[in-house]
């Protein structure tokens, strides 16, 4: 039996869900990978947790429930433990950042994603903000010291697009990207073509938490060209940053505008595109009126669609409903599961 030592900084919807799975998972974990995942380290905002027998994931699980931090897991919990710390002393085979996305230094995230690679440690995140900054920098250092750094999360959660793109896709050339990754605004546009205004959809989709306090990431257009910036890096493979990204959010829709499209048979969805010119592609994220018969027009609110339009795989859709973090945290679980099947 194969055990991967695992260590986990964030520990919140995602981390959370992480740690249920991998327990309801255990049996089928053995049975079909004849493999046993062990938790040797974690962090959360109050500090850490290390043990090289093996963090008991239920214990963990019940301090959160508790609002307790993990800081306080008898006998191994320690204070002053940050995502970087955790890099520095577990001896874990894959580091695992679902820590949240900052677009401003990518920390901290950035950092003990970093370290991890320098030190040969094997890295799966669903945090967005360090491969939206540093992308190249990251994959080489992944290359470099011959590990892995997957991040299937990143892009449409539990929504397979990078592995389509990466693996199902590699022989392709991708003539044409087209998605709908953007759950928030997806849900506002659906809202709206039900006859709300942006203003009323927008203050639903925060009441229900479909939508930050401070929804402009989303609404702005800037996770959508975020998951684009991924998209043209891993898929593409196209060295891009946010700055090679035309981006238009949905601020500026009116009713007037939905009704025009529903006059014409259409919907506003917005949309994430990577057209290729030549060598090149442009990249692009801006409302789009599609027409019903159009694969994405059906990507309702709680959904989240792709289209891959190749040269010699036909044209490929795929879509989500996703109305919590498993389909996520599963998505994690696999990246974990395809690391440690190659041991
Ligand atoms: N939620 C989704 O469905 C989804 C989908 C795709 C991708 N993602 C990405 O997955 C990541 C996690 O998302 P989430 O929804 O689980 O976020 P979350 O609920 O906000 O949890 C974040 C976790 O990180 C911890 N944390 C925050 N700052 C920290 C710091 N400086 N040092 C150590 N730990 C820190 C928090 O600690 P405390 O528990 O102590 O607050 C919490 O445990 C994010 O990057 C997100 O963008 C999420």
């Amino acid at each position: 039996m194969k055990t991967a030592r695992i260590s986990i900084a964030g520990l919140g919807n995602v981390g959370r869900r992480l740690l249920e799975l991998m327990q309801i998972k255990r049996a089928i974990l053995r049975e079909r990978f004849d493999m046993e995942l062990k938790i040797v380290a974690a962090c959360d905002q109050s500090g850490g947790a290390e043990y090289f027998g093996g963090l008991d994931s239920a214990k963990i699980i019940a301090l959160k429930r508790e609002k307790k931090g993990i800081a306080a897991y008898s006998q191994h919990g320690r204070a002053e433990m940050r995502p970087r710390d955790l890099v520095m002393t577990a001896e874990a085979d894959i580091f695992v950042d679902l820590t949240p996305v900052n677009l401003k230094d990518g920390e901290p995230g950035l950092t003990a994603t970093r370290e991890a690679l320098k030190r040969k440690m094997n890295v799966v995140t669903a945090n967005k903000g360090p491969l939206v900054l540093a992308y190249s920098e990251l994959a080489t250092l992944a290359q470099a010291n011959r590990v892995q750094l997957l991040h299937s999360a990143t892009v449409t959660g539990g929504l397979p697009t990078l592995n389509i793109g990466t693996r199902d896709l590699g022989v392709a050339e991708i003539e044409k990207f087209e998605g709908v990754v953007n759950s928030t605004t997806n849900y506002i546009l659906t809202r709206m073509a039900e006859g709300q205004t942006l203003d009323q959809a927008l203050k639903h989709a925060q009441e229900i938490g479909h939508a930050e306090a401070d929804p402009s990431l989303d609404v702005d257009g800037w996770d959508a060209a975020n998951k684009l910036v991924i998209i043209a890096n891993a898929v593409l493979r196209r060295p891009t940053t946010l700055k090679d990204v035309s981006v238009e959010g949905i601020r500026g829709i009116t009713q007037d505008d939905i009704q025009h499209a529903v006059e014409h048979r259409q919907v506003i969805k917005l949309v994430a595109a990577a057209e290729r010119h030549g060598h090149d592609y442009s990249l692009s994220v801006r409302p789009t009126r599609l027409d019903l018969v159009h694969p994405l027009a059906s990507v309702d609110a709680g959904m989240m669609g792709v289209i891959y339009h190749t040269d010699i795989n036909g044209t490929i859709l795929a879509m989500i409903q996703e109305h919590d973090p498993y389909p996520t945290a599963a998505a994690v679980l696999r990246d974990i599961v395809e690391i440690s099947s190659q041991k």
